[in-house]
């Protein structure tokens, strides 16, 4: 299922000097079409990803700093503007479930978490498998996914690699295909070459003129790992490292 179908920019720009349309992607983004379960948006470092994932999640309705639709939390105000501008076109369906997952702000998700059930554990442990504060960074951001996503959702993750391991990566991919199956469209920001395998998925590259789609192996990630592993001793000494 489908539930954002489109995100349009609606703004004529003309602040580009003032942040989020100082930055390049952002000011040349019109329109960007999701059309399939699982979409990937990928670029380099400081290139726009999290203030566009953050933007359309607040437009769907999630928490700034991640969390289901019910959190209210606020730990800074140091969301872009970017949403005001947006406009999801989505589909008549509603999602049943939803998250907004960023892996920058997962501690403090962890700790609404703890507050929201403070006289309800069994509640907790039911939902979300006991506390996440109790668990490693990786142990935590795997069982908030396997308790709490429950199917015919709407998953925003920014980053969901960065608290795993590359075993847990690929046990990640096989949780995504069995929600996609349960009727639940992703949107991901990330950097991991596995995780943007995932097959039929719409990757986005995040470039100076806007968002384009990308092939899988036409991706830097691909394409930089792949050489890096089969080169690693001769990149080692471009490096400058032996
Ligand atoms: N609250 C803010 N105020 C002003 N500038 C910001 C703010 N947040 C981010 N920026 C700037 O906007 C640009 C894009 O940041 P963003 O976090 O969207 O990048 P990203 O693609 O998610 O990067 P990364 O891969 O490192 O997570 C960066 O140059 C950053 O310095
Ligand atoms: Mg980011």
């Amino acid at each position: 299922m489908i539930y954002i179908n489109q995100v349009k920019n609606t703004k004529s720009i003309e602040e580009r000097n003032i942040y989020p349309y100082n930055i390049p992607s952002i000011a040349n983004l019109n329109e960007l079409t999701l059309q399939k379960n699982v979409t990937f948006i990928v670029g380099e470092n400081g290139s726009g990803k999290s203030t566009l994932i953050e933007a359309i999640a607040i437009n769907a309705g999630f928490n700034p700093e991640g969390g289901t639709r019910n959190f209210n939390f606020q730990t800074k105000e140091s969301h872009s503007s970017l949403f005001n501008n947006l406009k999801l076109i989505r589909s008549a369906y509603r999602e049943k479930d939803g998250f907004f997952l960023r892996a920058e702000s997962f501690y403090n998700v962890a700790s609404e978490i703890d507050k929201l059930f403070e006289f309800e554990r069994s509640k907790q442990d039911l939902y979300y498998g006991g506390s996440l504060h109790e668990r490693s960074h990786g142990e935590s951001f795997l069982a908030l996914i396997q308790n709490r996503f429950s199917g015919d959702g709407l998953y925003i993750l920014d980053e969901p690699e960065s608290a795993l391991s590359i075993a847990n990566q690929l046990s990640l991919l096989v949780m995504m295909k069995d929600l996609v199956d349960k009727n639940s469209q992703f949107i991901i920001a990330t950097h991991s070459p596995i995780l943007i395998a995932y097959p039929s998925a719409d990757i986005y590259q995040v470039s100076e003129n806007g968002l384009n789609l990308v092939n899988y192996e036409d991706t830097e990630q691909f394409k930089l790992t792949k050489y890096f592993i089969n080169n690693h001793q001769i990149m080692a000494k471009e490096l400058g490292l032996v």
